[in-house]
C-alpha cells in the first residue's frame, strides 16, 4: 500500500514566533482529530526547521525543506545543504516547486543535481512537477510533464526511486483558487504512474503522488477520492490550522 501524505507548503510565510505557533496549533489538532492513516508533513522556512521540529511529535508529523543545494557543502553563499536539513530533523525536501522554477530558473538539469544530493543524505524528495496554462491550452502539458519526470528521475536506480514522493501541481491552479477538477487530476496522475511504470515496473504502484493547487477542505475529499491522487500538497490553506487538518481529513 502506499503512503498517504498531506504536507504544508508554508512557503515564505510566517515570521519564526508565528511558525512555531502554528506548528503547535497543528500538532494539537492532528493528534487530537487528524486521520491516523495519513502522513502529515509541514514545510516551514529554513530558519524555523530545527525548532519546528522540536514542538511537534515526530511520530504524528515530520518536517520538510523547501529546498536544498546541489552542492554537499562549501563556498556557496546563501545556499542550505541537503545535510543541514537532515541535520535540523527534517525527513523530506520539496524541489522542482514551480515558483522555483519560474522565479529562480530551476531547470529540469539542476533539479536532477539537487533530488540527488537530498537522496545522499536520506531526505525524501517530494519532486513538484506540472504545466503552466499556455502549456495545458495548446494541450502540451503530457509532454511537460514527461519530460519533468524522465530528465530528472529516469536514471535512478530502484533503490533511489522508491524512495520519491511526486506531486503534481498545475501551475494555473497554484495560488489562484482555480482547482483543477477531480477528473482533470486523476488524468494526470494516472498518466504519471503509467509513465513511472513503463520505467520502473512495479514499484510505480508504490509511488505516492499528490495534488497540488488550491487544495482546500471543501475539495480535497474529492480529490482524494480518485485511485491515483495519494495526497496534497497545500500551500495557502496550510497556513491555518483547521484548514490544514480537514485537508488530511479529507481521507
Ligand atoms: P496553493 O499552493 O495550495 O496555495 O495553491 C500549492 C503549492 O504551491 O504547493
Amino acid at each position: 500500500m502506499r503512503q498517504k501524505i498531506v504536507a504544508g507548503n508554508w512557503k515564505m510565510n510566517k515570521t519564526y514566533q508565528e511558525g512555531i505557533d502554528l506548528a503547535i496549533e497543528i500538532d494539537k489538532l492532528v493528534a487530537e482529530k487528524g486521520n491516523k492513516n495519513v502522513t502529515v508533513v509541514v514545510s516551514p522556512p529554513f530558519t524555523h526547521i530545527a525548532e519546528v521540529n522540536k514542538v511537534v511529535n515526530n511520530d504524528r508529523i515530520s518536517v520538510a525543506g523547501q529546498n536544498c543545494a546541489t552542492e554537499t557543502s562549501g563556498a556557496y553563499t546563501g545556499e542550505i545543504s541537503a545535510e543541514m536539513l537532515w541535520s535540523a530533523g527534517a525527513d523530506y525536501v520539496i524541489l522542482g516547486h514551480s515558483e522555483r522554477r519560474s522565479y529562480y530558473g530551476e531547470t529540469n538539469e539542476l533539479l536532477k543535481a539537487k533530488i540527488r544530493k537530498a537522496l545522499e543524505f536520506n531526505l525524501t524528495p517530494i519532486y513538484c512537477v506540472g504545466e503552466v496554462l499556455e502549456e495545458r491550452e495548446a494541450n502540451k502539458h503530457f509532454d511537460v510533464i514527461k519530460e519533468q519526470l524522465e530528465t530528472v528521475l529516469f536514471d535512478l536506480d530502484k533503490e533511489d526511486f522508491e524512495k520519491v514522493v511526486i506531486a503534481y501541481e498545475p501551475v494555473w491552479a497554484i495560488g489562484t483558487g482555480k482547482t483543477a477538477s477531480a477528473a482533470q487530476a486523476q488524468e494526470i496522475h494516472k498518466f504519471i504512474r503509467d509513465l513511472l511504470a513503463k520505467k520502473f515496473g512495479g514499484l510505480a504502484q508504490n509511488t505516492s503522488i499528490l495534488y497540488g493547487g488550491s487544495c482546500k477542505p471543501s475539495n480535497a475529499k474529492e480529490l482524494f477520492a480518485n485511485p491515483d491522487v495519494d495526497g496534497g500538497l497545500i500551500g495557502g490553506a496550510a497556513l491555518t490550522a483547521e484548514d490544514f487538518l480537514g485537508i488530511i481529513n479529507g481521507f
